[in-house]
């Protein structure tokens, strides 16, 4: 018995993809898990695994990536924010609770931000309900749990955690009457119980950074799920590394993320809320993705006066662009790529051009071989940046891909002449 027996029947029983996980890393789950068990024969773990849950379901712990934050990518929450009564209104019939999934939650801090928010929006308890999924056991127990240290917030939030949380030695726990606002509940998006295991229909499903993890099928797969579980004019709410797969099933963006010319301003952007949400009423039955996680324009926007929780929720961490772009690089070489967008994300917060964040999205996109996706964060790079040599050359080698050999000749020749211009002027110190 070989270990990528073991790594090939994990993978069908999570729908994990080991090129977007990471083969090693999985292999390493794999043998962490046995030596938790005392075992060094792979035959035997592997008959073990298919006959005891409990085993599996330790496998299955030892492997997942439960990386989330609080309020993580943040721009989701707003637009939730802004537009939650109008959606209420809208969705839910006389007394009827909103009802919201997250899918997957890890440890907790996805679902309860969206407590908040809705609490911040002016829903009462009662008014909305908040179920949460994950398919390991281990992230659902520290979640129910509620205790939480600084790093779930990242450093920042600290309004939310005045108003939600009670310190307790270095940790944070949330209030009684938010935790239990969340049910939380262990399942498998991609198991074939999964759909009678939750009975409802949700008028909101956030499934965000679990899609990147999973082949085509498997995306297919878990999509279908979740639009059998939303409501008619549900939203879906995706992470931006998710989204790359949506418009070929048919969905539309609830927002339009990548638009250079679209939004601003924070008060334009309100107005492209409301005009989204026209269309999502005019539209009646036809879902919508919210494809608003990582919101590119902003960061580009001139200052506009904001609240002092708001001027705090966007307090910038304290690396440096080297820093973030050196991690960057290495959850590139470790194919991370869920990890490395959520870096890509800080530096779109930091003050500045977004040309580096952009180009390193558009590697992302072009090493899952996302093309229309890396192609335009490319081109963004590039127009914010237009001595980006390597950009010009990833563009080079999408249009020569897409059969436009023209093209491809007109970046390659610019990013010669890029190149040659730099290394005269290294010569000439
Ligand atoms: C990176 S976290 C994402 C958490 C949260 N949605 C966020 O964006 O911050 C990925 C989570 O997916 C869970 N997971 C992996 N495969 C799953 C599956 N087939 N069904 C449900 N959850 C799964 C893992 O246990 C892990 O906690």
């Amino acid at each position: 018995m070989k270990i990528e027996s073991i790594v090939g029947y994990l993978q069908k029983q999570m729908g994990m993809n080991p090129d977007a996980v990471g083969f090693y890393t999985m292999k390493k789950a794999v043998y962490t898990a046995m030596l938790s068990r005392d075992l060094d024969d792979l035959d035997e773990y592997y008959q073990l695994i298919q006959s005891n849950g409990e085993a599996l379901q330790g496998l299955i712990d030892a492997v997942v990536i439960p990386e989330t934050s609080f309020f993580r990518d943040k721009k989701p929450f707003k637009v939730l924010k802004d537009n939650l009564r109008q959606l209420y209104r809208m969705l839910c019939s006389d007394g009827e609770p909103l009802k919201v999934l997250s899918v997957p939650s890890s440890t907790g801090e996805e679902p309860y931000s969206i407590a908040m928010t809705c609490l911040e929006a002016g829903l009462n308890y009662g008014e909305f309900e908040i179920h949460a999924c994950d398919i390991s056991q281990r992230v659902l127990d520290i979640a129910q749990r509620g205790l939480y240290s600084e790093y779930s917030f990242r450093g920042s939030h600290t309004t939310y955690q005045q108003r939600y949380f009670t310190p307790k030695g270095h940790f944070f726990q949330i209030n009684d009457q938010l935790r239990k606002s969340v049910n939380f509940f262990q399942g498998n998006l991609i198991s074939d119980q999964f759909t009678s295991q939750v009975e409802k229909k949700f008028h909101i499903v956030f499934c965000r950074n679990l899609l990147i993890y999973f082949d085509k099928p498997t995306k297919c797969k878990a999509i279908s799920v979740v639009e059998s579980l939303l409501h008619d004019e549900g939203l879906l709410v995706v992470g931006h590394a998710d989204t790359a797969i949506l418009p070929s099933l048919g969905y539309k963006p609830f927002l339009d993320q990548f638009s250079f010319t679209y939004v601003k301003s924070h008060n334009q952007q309100k107005a492209v809320v409301t005009t989204a949400n026209n269309v999502l009423m005019e539209k009646g039955k036809q879902v919508m993705a919210a494809l608003v996680a990582a919101r590119t324009d902003i960061a580009a926007s001139p200052p506009s006066p904001v609240s002092s929780e708001h001027n705090e929720e966007t307090m910038l961490p304290n690396s440096s662009i080297a820093d973030v772009v050196q991690e960057i690089e290495a959850l590139l070489s470790k194919k991370d790529f869920a990890q490395a967008t959520s870096s890509c994300q800080m530096l779109m917060e930091k003050p500045g051009d977004n040309s580096t964040a952009h180009h390193y999205l558009g590697r992302i996109a072009f090493l899952q071989g996302e093309m229309p996706v890396a192609e335009k964060q490319f081109k963004k790079a590039v127009y914010l940046q237009p001595n980006d040599e390597k950009a010009l050359c990833f563009l080079a080698k999408i249009s020569k891909k897409q059969g436009d050999d023209a093209a491809a000749l007109r970046y390659q020749q610019r990013a010669n002449r890029i190149k040659a211009r730099t290394l005269s002027a290294q010569e000439s110190l």
